[in-house]
């Protein structure tokens, strides 16, 4: 994929932070109404919870996490970080990936089962109110743990990240020693793209936003 312009990078990257970080707020609300639903007494209570939890499904948990995978993705592959050459990045996508599949094959489903038997006068089953409980306290670890990694940038590169950083370091090399024996002025052939090492890339990028 070609590499993003600066502005482009910028915009996408504050698409990004919202959708995701809209995404674990939205999780963390849903875990406000799955600790109401599970330990209320009235059915009137149980009632608008599990409604208001399907609307939530309904309308927000496909869109926020679509949009944050796939914002994700296009940041990954149009800079330099690239998809599979730091483990922050790549556990970040398997992670998303994950959730966003079980957001749909797994909380959604039961959102709905729960929504269709308040509706009916019956109540929730206790297996179906701890499981609606239990998606949202998994999640919010997982958002809040990919927050912390987006911010961190721990761990450095993978095999595949090392084995870019010493082709594109030989490709430079030669391409400096070319143009000395040309004879041309000694200027640096390679210039500063972003790729810096994992420890210093998060500062040096973040300084030049
Ligand atoms: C719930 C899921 C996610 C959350 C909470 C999240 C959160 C964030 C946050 C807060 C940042 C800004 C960090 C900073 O600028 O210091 C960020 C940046 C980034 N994220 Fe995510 N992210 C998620 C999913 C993904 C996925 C699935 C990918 C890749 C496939 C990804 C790739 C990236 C990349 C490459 C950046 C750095 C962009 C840049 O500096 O140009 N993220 N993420």
């Amino acid at each position: 994929m070609r590499q993003l312009t600066r502005p482009a990078r910028r915009g996408i990257l504050v698409v990004h932070v919202v959708t995701s970080v809209g995404w674990l707020g939205l999780t963390l609300g849903l875990l406000v109404l799955g600790i109401t639903g599970a330990t209320t007494a009235s059915p009137q209570t149980q009632a608008a919870v599990y409604r208001s939890m399907k609307l939530f499904g309904d309308w927000l948990i496909i869109p926020l996490s679509l949009s944050a995978l796939v914002s994700g993705l296009v940041l990954s592959l149009g800079t330099p970080w690239g998809l599979a050459r730091h483990r922050w990045v790549y556990l970040k996508f398997w992670l998303t990936l994950g959730a966003t599949l079980a957001s749909a094959l797994s909380l959604r489903p039961a959102l709905n089962e729960a929504a269709a038997s308040v509706a009916t006068g019956d109540g929730v089953a206790a297996a179906t109110s701890q499981d609606l409980l239990a998606a949202p306290i998994v999640s919010l670890s997982l958002y809040v743990f990919m927050t912390a990694i987006s911010v961190l940038k721990p761990w450095g590169l993978t095999a595949r990240g090392r084995r870019h950083r010493a082709a594109r370091r030989t490709a430079g090399a030669r391409t400096t020693a070319g143009v000395r024996e040309a004879g041309a002025p000694r200027t640096p052939a390679v210039h500063d793209t972003g790729d810096q090492p994992p420890s210093t890339a998060s500062i040096a990028d973040t300084a030049k936003r």
